[in-house]
């Protein structure tokens, strides 16, 4: 679209309203995917084979060394797709969190008789809190220029409709562990 010539008092001000209409256009489209979430259809999955593909996908470009969670295969049941992007979006936390220099982003199954338990940990930024329930369904502001603040709230919600849950804790150094449980 072309733009009329505008005068030079007026520029920061449209550039700083433009940057609030992006990050509306960008709510708004994080919005409809969070309220188009279709219920999970859920299917015999390899829960670690899932997980090494969500690291491969970040590891190329991540900022600090991404240890995945090697081990033989362990089946649950759940919605592959849903799955992946809710560990992608707490795997993509924990390396927006981190920068180079920092500790590696390392992943940690722990199979219980009931439950898997999934942990997250970096040596980031950090969050003062810990965060649980309503502190994460509700979203935050986000910190970052580009961040919609909905990728805790999408995760959340992905893992309750799997019968899981999430939890996010300060860690006692520096960083942040995210802690997932899905049942077995
Ligand atoms: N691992 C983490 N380390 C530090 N801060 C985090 C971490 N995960 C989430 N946060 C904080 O929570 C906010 C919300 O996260 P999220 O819902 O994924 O939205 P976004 O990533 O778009 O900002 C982030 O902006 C950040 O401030
Ligand atoms: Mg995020």
């Amino acid at each position: 679209m072309a733009r009329a010539p505008t005068s030079p008092e007026l520029q920061e001000p449209l550039q700083l309203l433009q940057e609030e209409i992006d990050v509306l256009i960008r709510m708004t489209q994080s919005f409809s995917s969070f309220a188009a979430l279709p219920p999970p259809r859920p299917r015999p999955l390899d829960l670690r084979q899932l997980l090494e593909e969500v690291c491969a996908l970040y590891r190329h470009d991540a900022p600090v060394e991404l240890l995945g969670a090697p081990g033989p295969p362990l089946t649950i049941e759940g919605d592959p797709d849903q799955l992946r992007r809710a560990f992608s979006n707490l795997l993509k936390n924990a390396l927006e969190a981190s920068r180079p220099g920092d500790g590696p982003v390392s992943l940690r199954v722990v199979d219980e008789p009931s439950a898997v338990r999934v942990e997250i940990e970096d040596a980031g930024t950090g969050i003062g809190e810990p965060m649980q329930g309503d502190a994460l369904a509700l979203g935050r502001r986000s910190s970052k220029p580009g961040g919609s603040g909905l990728g805790l709230p999408i995760a959340q919600k992905i893992l309750l409709e799997h019968g899981g849950t999430l939890r996010l804790e300060p860690l006692p150094e520096r960083g942040t562990r995210a802690v997932v449980t899905l049942p077995l």
